[in-house]
């Protein structure tokens, strides 16, 4: 059976032979190995060329912001996973991995996304970026949407890691459309949603990012990437400090059974 069209059977990444690996070109035990760090070679990955020194920055804080924050849904998922298997690492790193939706970590995406439409708005109708987001603004708030990248339950006065992640951006001078986007976002939400919202580091990693170049298809793959690492290192002390079946055990203590009770043998008999 074929599905799709068969025409393109190509793809850029790597080839090998009996004596040789070549990964975007270059030779990898000749070239990479040993000579690149892998932040560069996730962008040589990715997008087939070496990161200049201001993208390389940009990503590896990016990577280093959203690796870990402590015993966040998917971290609790990997852990418990792993308490109750401990022979599938793969299986516990995967469950947190599967853990990353778009209400937290894993939102960077859908931000990003939010920012082009945006600006993809303001270009075809003729705008400004600020009236578009505005105008954005408004409907999201009449449809009791939430703003994505915006907001966060423990940094409510706002996100250190999204402000630091800015900074950087503007020192780098890397600073543009995505950025511009999101601070003109972060000003007028509060008003009009009427709540504090500052910009979280799901709103800031898609806008820095963005703006160094790395392709919106793409953007998925940074917090991925980051929170295998954090996840790594809850599974290693899972496996010398287990805490997996403290907060299964905890979960069933605060979650109270309102469902329907069975009826008790004497209560069958009578009826
Ligand atoms: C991250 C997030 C889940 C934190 O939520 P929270 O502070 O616990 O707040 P809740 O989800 O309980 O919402 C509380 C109120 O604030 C509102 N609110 C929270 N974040 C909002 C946002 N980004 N835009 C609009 N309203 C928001 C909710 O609609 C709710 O309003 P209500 O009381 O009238 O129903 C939330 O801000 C959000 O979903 N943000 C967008 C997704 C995102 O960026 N996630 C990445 C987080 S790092």
């Amino acid at each position: 059976m074929r599905i799709g069209k068969q025409n393109e059977a190509l793809t850029a990444i790597a080839t090998s032979d009996a004596d040789s690996i070549t990964v975007r070109g270059e030779d990898l035990c000749r070239d990479l190995i040993g000579k690149i760090d892998f932040t560069d070679y996730f962008w040589l990955l990715v997008m087939g060329e070496r990161p200049t020194a201001p993208q390389r920055k940009m990503m590896d804080a990016c990577l280093v912001a959203i690796a870990e924050h402590g015993l966040v849904p998917s971290v609790q998922a990997a852990r418990m996973t792993l308490a109750a298997g401990p022979d599938a690492w793969q299986g516990a790193i995967s469950a947190g991995l599967l853990g990353m939706g778009s209400v937290v970590a894993g939102s960077s995406e859908i931000s990003g996304r939010y920012l082009a439409e945006i600006i993809e708005k303001a270009e075809v109708d003729g705008i400004d970026v600020e009236t578009a987001a505005i105008a954005s603004l408004h409907d999201l708030k009449a449809r009791r949407e939430k703003v994505p990248g915006l907001g966060h339950p423990q940094h409510s006065g706002g996100d250190p890691r999204a402000d630091r992640l800015l900074e950087i951006a503007d020192d780098l001078g890397i600073s543009g459309k995505y950025i511009d986007t999101l601070r003109i976002l972060a000003k007028h939400a509060p008003g009009i949603i009427n709540r504090p919202l500052p910009i979280n580091v799901s709103g800031a990693i898609p806008a820095v990012i963005l703006d160094a170049g790395w392709p919106l298809d793409a953007l998925k793959a940074v917090p991925l990437l980051a929170r295998t690492a954090g996840l790594a290192a809850h599974l290693f002390e899972e496996t010398q400090r287990s805490i997996g079946f403290i907060m299964s055990h905890k979960a069933d203590e605060a979650i109270s059974y309102d469902g329907l009770i069975a009826p008790s043998d004497d209560a069958k008999t009578s009826a």
